[in-house]
């Protein structure tokens, strides 16, 4: 998995709870306190879920609190920093979530044998629209947790059902 996935996990521990935090999780998690994540390398799948849940078990925290800690900051503070261009024309949730399976493929075309995530979508009505998730690393909670800040982001409301196991049933309120 992409680096900036693990940048933005450290920038937002550190910020939040200290650098100290931060090299209590590496070193929990098996690394050591000098490891680092370049953003733009490609990381073993298998480091995010250690370092994910060393997050949770340092921070005293579910696995669903530390994807909206994470969702949050990435939709907010990291990926408008680190991807700009995708933030210029889109004004509300859907817009942005209809982005996101190219959006994926784009920022992923860099790396050999990249995995991105893939989405597909059924547009049911002006409000109403299902995405379906596609992925080997099967993070349907992190991929939740990201839809919920996106909306949080426009500051729009919208309610979320899943209706089967890789799909969000996601009603657009206000
Ligand atoms: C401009 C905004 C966004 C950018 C630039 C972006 C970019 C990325 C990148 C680079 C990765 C690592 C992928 C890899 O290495 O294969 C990733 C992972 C992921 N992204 Fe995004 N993302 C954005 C917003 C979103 C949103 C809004 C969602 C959900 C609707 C989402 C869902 C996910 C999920 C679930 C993963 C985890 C990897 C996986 O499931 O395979 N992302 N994203």
């Amino acid at each position: 998995m992409k680096g900036v996935i693990f940048d933005c996990l450290s920038l937002l521990v550190k910020e939040n709870f200290g650098e100290d935090k931060w090299i209590e999780i590496l070193l929990s998690a098996g690394f050591t306190k000098f490891t680092i994540f370049p953003p733009y390398s490609d990381i073993p799948d298998e480091y995010f879920g250690k370092i994910f849940s060393s997050v949770q078990k340092n921070l005293n925290k579910s696995e669903n609190e530390v994807a909206d800690l994470f969702a949050e900051y990435w939709v907010n503070v990291y990926a408008p920093q680190a991807y700009p261009e995708f933030y210029k024309e889109k004004n509300n949730t859907k817009e942005f979530l209809l982005m996101m399976d190219s959006v994926h493929r784009k920022v992923t075309e860099a790396i050999p044998y990249s995995r991105p995530p893939h989405f597909e979508y059924r547009i049911i009505d002006e409000k109403t629209l299902y995405m379906y998730y596609y992925s080997s690393r099967n993070l349907m909670f992190l991929f939740e947790a990201l839809v919920k800040a996106t909306a949080k982001h426009f500051n729009e409301t919208i309610s979320i059902e899943k209706p089967q196991e890789n799909c969000l049933l996601i009603k657009f309120l206000k």
